[in-house]
C-alpha cells in the first residue's frame, strides 16, 4: 500500500491530509522521514505520522522444518496432517511455504510469513539448489551422473530436465543436487533408469539453508540471520 493510503486509512484523516503531513516530513517509516506519498509501505514496516502510531511493524518470521513421511506438504487440508499442524507458533496461520515435499518425501520445508522470501527461494529463473538423498530398490546405473546431468525429456511439460547432480555415495544410495522442482521430478527421473524406484527421499539442503542435523523429524526451529 502507498504511504499516503495507509496513513490516510489507518489514522482516519484521508488520504489528501495524509499527503500535506507526508511532504511537510512528520511521516517516519521505521524512524526515517519519507518525503514520498507514493512510498510502497509492507506490513514489516512501522509508520508513525505526527507522532501517531499508524502501522505497527510485523515480525518477519523464517522457519525450517523437518518433515516427516506422511505429512502434506500445504499450509491446509481437509484430510491429510500439514507442515502447518507441526508447527506451534502464535503467527503460524500466516505462513506460506517456499516449495514442495511429496507426501512420502522427508526432510527440509522452508516457511515464511514473507511472500518476497519464499518467491525468491521458489523461482525457477533464480536456480536455487536443492539436495536431496535418495535411496533406490536396486543399485544406482554406473551411467546415471552423467543422465542427470544431460537432462531429460519430460513430455507432459515439453520441456527437457535442467543438468543434475549426482553422486552415488553407495550400491543403493545417491545425493541429487536440482536447480528446479517439477512435479515427482526425482522419482521421475529414476524411474528413466530402468524402472528404478525410490526407497527413500530426504531434502537436505535448500539454497544456503541446511537441515541441522539436530533437528529431529517432526521439529521446526526458527532460522537466525535473515533480514
Ligand atoms: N522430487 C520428487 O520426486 N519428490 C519430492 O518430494 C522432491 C523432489
Amino acid at each position: 500500500m502507498k504511504l499516503s493510503q495507509l496513513i490516510g486509512k489507518r489514522l482516519q484523516i484521508g488520504e489528501k491530509r495524509a499527503r500535506e503531513q507526508i511532504l511537510a516530513g512528520n511521516a517516519l517509516v521505521n524512524g526515517k522521514v519519507f518525503l514520498d506519498p507514493h512510498h510502497p509501505v509492507s506490513r514489516f514496516e512501522e509508520v508513525i505520522c505526527d507522532g501517531r502510531q499508524a502501522q505497527a511493524a510485523t515480525s518477519r518470521l523464517f522457519l525450517m522444518v523437518n518433515k516427516p513421511a506422511g505429512i502434506l506438504s500445504a499450509t491446509s487440508d481437509p484430510v491429510h496432517r500439514t507442515v502447518l499442524d507441526l508447527i506451534d507458533h502464535p503467527a503460524r496461520a500466516t505462513l506460506h511455504l517456499a516449495g514442495r515435499l511429496d507426501r512420502s518425501s522427508t526432510g527440509l520445508v522452508l516457511l515464511s510469513n514473507d511472500g518476497g522470501w519464499t518467491s525468491l527461494l521458489s523461482d525457477p529463473a533464480r536456480l536455487v539448489e536443492k539436495v536431496y538423498l535418495v535411496g533406490t530398490d536396486r543399485p544406482v546405473p554406473a551411467d546415471a551422473a552423467d543422465r542427470f546431468a544431460e537432462g531429460f525429456w519430460f513430455a507432459t511439460e515439453g520441456i527437457t530436465t535442467r543438468p543434475a547432480r549426482l553422486e552415488i555415495l553407495e550400491e543403493r544410495c545417491a545425493r541429487v543436487t536440482l536447480v528446479e522442482g517439477r512435479y515427482h521430478q526425482i522419482k521421475r527421473m529414476f524411474h528413466r533408469l530402468g524402472g528404478i524406484r525410490l526407497t527413500s527421499l530426504h531434502r537436505e539442503r535448500i539454497g544456503p539453508h541446511e537441515l541441522p542435523a539436530d533437528l529431529a523429524p517432526g521439529q521446526w526451529r526458527a532460522i537466525a540471520g535473515i533480514n
